[in-house]
């Protein structure tokens, strides 16, 4: 085993960074510019039941050390995927976790299903998409929905389930308890945070949905603190996500309780970030003498 591979509810990733889903499409941009294989795996954006064009534009804005999303689930829908998008990223060797999501707990089950058949590596359930009116966060906010979707979705899913959590709920430790209750394999911390900026002279929020989703740098303490209360919470394996930017950025994660990482908004200023952090991590791994990168994995020496 080298010292970077991982193991996350029982399937191997070669390095415990993984892109997170909607910053990196289905890597076939990215794929211009370098081995996406390099990835520990790439998390695609959402997919549903049937197409969906998202939300009206202006849905991008830049904020200080972050932006704010309102895309809305834009996506073909996962017929599309599986007849084109999985077979472009199965070429490319990208270990491939999908991100799914739906209107009702039945769409979301209807989703999983049609995936059965497939290589994928993973599902990714989203149930914390602030910026649709039905679905996403609305499950994912409640433990009691939460759990429910999980359990009709784990029902009739055979692959592995990681289900990604709301920064937005007010115990985020309690749903991923609720969701591991009900056979989730792993869960991914955070999605945005629900931000809203105004534009000063027409008075106009600066999204079209009035607000969105916040991610970058400036909510990475918000979740490392949450990695950390969930890793405290449940058993199952927890993948952090929201602000990484460094390998500094993603040891400190694992040493809260993260296994894996996942990079998202850093790519967009720097596409090659994702590298860099793996390569910092190899690097710092050798420094400290480690066998696997594994043995920082919740190792912070909080105070009583
Ligand atoms: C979006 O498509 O609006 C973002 C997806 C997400 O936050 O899960």
């Amino acid at each position: 085993m080298s010292e970077l591979q991982v193991n996350i509810a029982g399937v191997s990733f070669k390095n415990p960074v993984l892109a997170a889903s909607g910053t990196f499409g289905f890597g076939r941009e990215y794929g211009r510019l370098y081995d996406i294989s390099k990835l520990g795996g790439i998390c695609c954006k959402a997919v549903t039941l049937e197409e969906r064009q998202g939300n009206p534009p202006p849905r991008i804005a830049e904020t200080p050390s972050g932006m704010l999303n309102s895309v809305g689930l834009q996506n073909m829908g996962v017929d599309y995927f599986l007849g084109s998008e999985l077979p472009f990223m199965r070429r490319a060797k990208a270990a491939v976790i999908v991100n799914i999501a739906g209107r009702t707990a039945e769409e979301y089950r209807a989703v999983a299903e049609k995936l059965n058949d497939s290589d994928i590596a993973m599902i990714e359930l989203n149930i914390s998409c602030p910026n649709v009116k039905e679905g996403g966060a609305a499950f994912g906010v409640n433990a009691a929905s939460a759990a429910n979707v999980t359990r009709q979705v784990r029902r009739h899913c055979k692959k592995p389930l990681m289900v990604k959590l709301s920064p937005n709920a007010a115990n985020i430790a309690e749903i991923a308890a609720a969701v591991e209750s009900e056979g989730a394999d792993a869960v991914s911390l955070i999605n945005t945070i629900t931000g809203m900026r105004i534009d000063l002279k027409s008075r106009r929020p600066v999204l079209h949905t009035n607000t969105g989703g916040l991610s970058g740098p400036a909510v990475f303490p918000v979740a490392v603190r949450m990695v950390w209360e969930v890793y405290k919470r449940v058993k199952i394996p927890v993948v952090g996500a929201g602000g990484i930017a460094s390998w500094q950025d993603a040891a400190e994660m694992m040493m809260a309780g993260a296994s894996a990482v996942q990079v998202g908004s850093a790519m967009f200023l720097d596409p090659y970030a994702p590298l860099k952090i793996i390569d910092g991590l190899r690097d710092y791994a050798a420094r400290e003498k480690l066998q696997n990168i594994s043995e920082i994995v919740g190792s912070v020496k909080a105070y009583e």
